[in-house]
Formats: C-alpha cells, sequence, structure tokens
C-alpha cells in the first residue's frame, strides 16, 4: 500500500474513532512510522509503506484507544527542542513555555532549581538557553529523572545539571537564585473531567496531589526561603484559576513583588515572587 492510501485510510479511521485533529495525528504518526521528517512527509507520500505499515498499523490502533501522539512516537516539542517523552512523564504542554519565556525575562542566575522536572523540559530548556548557568532538576520519581538525565544528555547540558530524587525540598542542599516549578496542581475532584488522553496517559502524581490542588504550592513555597539566595527569584505555572490563591501563599511565606501573569489566552498562568533582601 502506498503511503498515501494509508494515510487517508488511518485518516478516516482516526476521525470515526472521534479523535479530533484525526489528520495532524495521522500525518504525524504515519512520519514516525516512516522516519522521515514531519514537515517533508509530502515528499514521501508516493513511496510504498512496505516494513513501516505494521508500525502505522499499531501507531494508529493506540491512537484509536486514545493514547496520546507524543507518548506513541515518545517525542515532544518544546521551546524548538525535541524531548524524549514515556508513560513515567508528564507529556510537556504548550502552556508551560510562558513559564521558560517568563523565566528568562529575568536575570541570568547562576544556580537554579527546578522542583518535580518531569521529563526535564523546564531546567534543560533554561540551561541550554542560559550556557553559563548550572542546575539542579528534582522529582519524587526515578523514573521520571532518567528520562530528565537522557533528555538534558540530549540537549548538551548534563554536565551543568544535578539530579536529585527529592519530596519538593526534602533532599535539596544549596542555594540557588531561582526556583522554577510546574508542579501537579488538578484538583482531585477535577480529576473525573480530563480526558481519556490526559487521565490515563499521564501520570497520576504529575496531574494532582490528591487533594485540592494547592498543597505542592504550600510545600514549594514554605520550603523556597531556605534556598533562595537574597533577591533571588520563584516563577510557577498555576492552572488558570489559581492566580489570587497561589499569589496569597507565595506572600504569605514571605515573598515579595509577586505577580500573576497571563498565558497567550489571557488566562492566568504563571505566578512569579522575590526573596527579599533582608536589610535588617
Ligand atoms: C505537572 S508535572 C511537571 C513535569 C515537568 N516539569 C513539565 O513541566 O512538563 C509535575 C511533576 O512533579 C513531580 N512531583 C509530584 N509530587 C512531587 C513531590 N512531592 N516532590 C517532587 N516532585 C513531585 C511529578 O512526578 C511530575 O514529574
Amino acid at each position: 500500500m502506498s503511503a498515501q492510501a494509508a494515510l487517508i485510510a488511518a485518516t478516516r479511521a482516526l476521525h470515526a474513532a472521534g479523535i479530533e485533529g484525526a489528520a495532524g495525528d495521522a500525518r504525524a504518526l504515519l512520519a514516525a512510522a516512516m522516519d522521515v521528517p514531519r514537515d517533508r512527509l509530502t515528499l514521501y507520500l508516493g513511496d510504498d509503506l512496505d516494513a513501516a505499515a505494521a508500525r502505522f498499523d499499531a501507531m494508529i490502533a493506540r491512537r484509536m484507544a486514545r493514547e496520546p501522539v507524543a507518548k506513541i512516537i515518545g517525542r515532544r516539542e518544546f521551546w524548538g527542542r525535541s524531548f524524549e517523552v514515556t508513560a513515567d512523564v508528564l507529556d510537556p504542554r504548550p502552556e508551560t513555555e510562558c513559564l521558560i519565556a517568563e523565566a528568562l525575562r529575568g536575570p541570568v542566575p547562576a544556580r537554579l532549581l527546578d522542583l518535580g522536572t518531569g521529563s526535564g523540559i523546564i531546567a534543560v530548556t533554561l540551561l541550554a538557553e542560559w550556557p553559563g548557568a548550572q542546575g539542579v532538576a528534582t522529582d519524587i520519581g526515578a523514573a521520571a529523572l532518567a528520562v530528565a538525565e537522557r533528555n538534558a544528555a540530549r540537549h548538551g547540558v548534563g554536565a551543568r545539571l544535578g539530579f536529585c530524587r527529592s519530596d519538593w525540598f526534602s533532599q535539596v542542599t544549596g542555594m540557588f537564585d531561582l526556583i522554577v516549578s510546574n508542579p501537579p496542581y488538578i484538583a482531585a475532584d477535577e480529576m473525573p473531567d480530563l480526558s481519556v488522553e490526559v487521565r490515563d496517559h499521564d501520570p497520576e502524581g504529575a496531574l494532582t496531589d490528591g487533594g485540592d490542588g494547592l498543597s505542592a504550592y504550600r510545600a514549594i513555597a514554605s520550603g523556597a526561603g531556605a534556598h533562595l539566595r537574597p533577591g533571588g527569584r520563584i516563577a510557577l505555572e498555576i492552572g488558570w484559576q489559581q492566580g489570587a490563591q497561589v499569589r496569597e501563599i507565595l506572600g504569605a511565606a514571605g515573598f515579595a513583588e509577586v505577580k500573576v501573569l497571563p498565558d497567550l489566552d489571557g488566562r492566568d498562568r504563571v505566578v512569579i515572587g522575590t526573596w527579599p533582601v533582608d536589610i535588617g
């Protein structure tokens, strides 16, 4: 069967299964099955699928079972780089690029800390953009840290990024100029509303704290002061309805200049704060 015919059949099958964006997903999966760049797929549509046919069929079957494309092909583009993703990590979201943009607006840190690094997208991206900076990436899950470590090596920042398995700050040592985190912020009672793609394919511990969705912010805010140099910054991704609460949590923990910033859709997405310089 030609790649073109397989693409048409797969698009129809995904569409019939109720997959939104069926055509784009089928193209992404076909490019991965044929091992050709996605933006050049058109050049290969006249080819016979041969050995790639079985791979493509298996991928389409997984997508019909609502597995996200990134988890099927094992890659996600983020801030212009390709990251490995597995079942052990959150599929990185485009909204998290707002956290990167906000962090990059500040001064270059000598040392940064990424809490709950997952695939490592935040720490790896920031170190790749700041070639003079060093960092530590933590996660509660060993499997996630292994993925982050491979992504750090893939993007040439492995020598500048340390990894630490830790429940928030429990195993963290040293001082930092910037703390970043995209913690699990979905409340337990919102979990049933998530799509199957998210609920069944992102690790539960990456999505929710099992409570009100704010407990990670409380833990991070209360521990951050002991690890931030005076004048150091914190930047946290939030759920779009959590701006006022997270601002209050950071303020109550002693942060100054706390601001809630919107994403490109105008919804609250990032909260930043500064650890005060002690003038006493
Ligand atoms: C929303 S995911 C974010 C992953 C990645 N930073 C990103 O933005 O794609 C939250 C991450 O926090 C980790 N996590 C959950 N509870 C934690 C805890 N108590 N201490 C450290 N990390 C934790 C999860 O394993 C998961 O990797």
